[in-house]
């Protein structure tokens, strides 16, 4: 198995063996999970930090349970009333906590890079669960597990991703991940949401969702992330959802068989109907939950490998 990292900060610094390592190991981990004896044992005696400053429902569970089914002690700190809100700075929060001896850090923070920031202060593994608009490695390396098991590979397929990209950290940490694994990647959605600079990411950009769309393989939804937006970026939601919103008639430009996901929350009538995200023949938004723990246990377990064999300071 080869997978040399420290931590796991963003799907940039790996290389396509080392995505195809963890997605190998994470199928092995669906099977576990789907049986009635969950547990292993690989990382018991280590201690899971779970740092979430901001909102989190399914990215935290999941990184919760993963950690609980290979038998690590899991602490969540619950951030609203930690001592940030006292005025510490991330810095001396993450060194209090280093000072415990965590052994995995889970962090999700809403500033892109901070969490490459606090990885360097601290000396156990640090798993990126989010950063801003930057990178979310996990949720990427789901969505590529989903589809591999889908479609029976992971490379030249078209995969269009569409909505608010330029909010968007689970487009900026897929399209790295698709493009890695050769496919064609296809970004669609109106150019007020679709970052400068976008075309150097090597992916087709679009406007309109029938031509984007068409003999797409993968049809990958994005939440339009208002927390994030200081401005009117859309006429309205209901003209959004009436251009941009994955609908029968939208869907019916990709291939027949061609897959819908979401990486969740959805918001309903604004990005995606519901009946589509309800099609259990073309929906797979709840098999990307489901591979959501097992991904996180396979990373869980990589970094940990690494952490009991190798010297501090070696590793990248
Ligand atoms: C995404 C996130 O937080 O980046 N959700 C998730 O992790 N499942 C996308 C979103 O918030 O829209």
């Amino acid at each position: 198995m080869s997978f040399r990292h420290k931590n796991l900060l963003g799907i940039e610094p790996l290389h396509p063996e080392e995505i195809r390592t963890i997605l190998d190991l994470s199928d092995r981990y669906v099977d576990l999970n789907r049986g009635t004896q969950k547990h292993s044992d690989v990382l018991s005696g280590l201690t899971q930090i779970n740092m979430f400053f901001e909102n989190s429902t399914r990215t935290q569970a999941s990184f919760e349970l993963a950690g609980k089914r290979l038998g690590a002690d899991v602490m969540n700190m619950a951030m609203q009333a930690s001592s940030i809100k006292k005025g510490e700075t991330l810095i001396d929060t993450a060194l209090t906590l280093n000072a415990m001896h965590p052994d995995l850090l889970v962090v999700r923070h809403p500033h892109s890079g901070a969490v490459n920031l606090l990885a360097e202060k601290v000396n156990c593994a640090v798993l990126n669960a989010g950063d801003g608009r930057h990178e979310h490695p996990t949720q990427a390396l789901l969505d590529a597990l989903t589809i591999r098991r889908a479609k029976g590979r992971i490379h030249r397929l078209t995969i269009a991703i569409c909505g608010d990209i330029a909010h968007s950290r689970v487009a900026r940490s897929n399209i790295l991940l698709l493009g890695k694994m050769e496919n064609r990647v296809r970004v669609i959605g109106p150019p007020t949401l679709m970052p400068a600079g976008m075309a150097d990411f090597g992916v087709e950009i679009f406007d309109d969702m029938a031509e984007g769309l068409r003999d797409a393989d993968v049809v990958m939804m994005l939440r339009l992330q208002r927390e994030r937006m200081d401005g009117g970026f859309i006429p309205s939601q209901r003209e959004y959802y009436h251009r941009f919103g994955l609908d029968a008639q939208k869907l019916a430009h990709a291939r027949d068989d061609a897959i819908v996901m979401h990486p969740g929350p959805m918001n309903r009538g604004v990005e995606i109907d519901g009946t589509i995200a309800d099609d259990i023949n073309r929906s797979v938004i709840q098999e990307q939950v489901e591979m959501g723990v097992a991904v996180r246990m396979a990373a869980m377990d990589l970094l940990a490998r690494n952490l009991r064999a190798v010297p501090e300071g070696v590793m990248v």
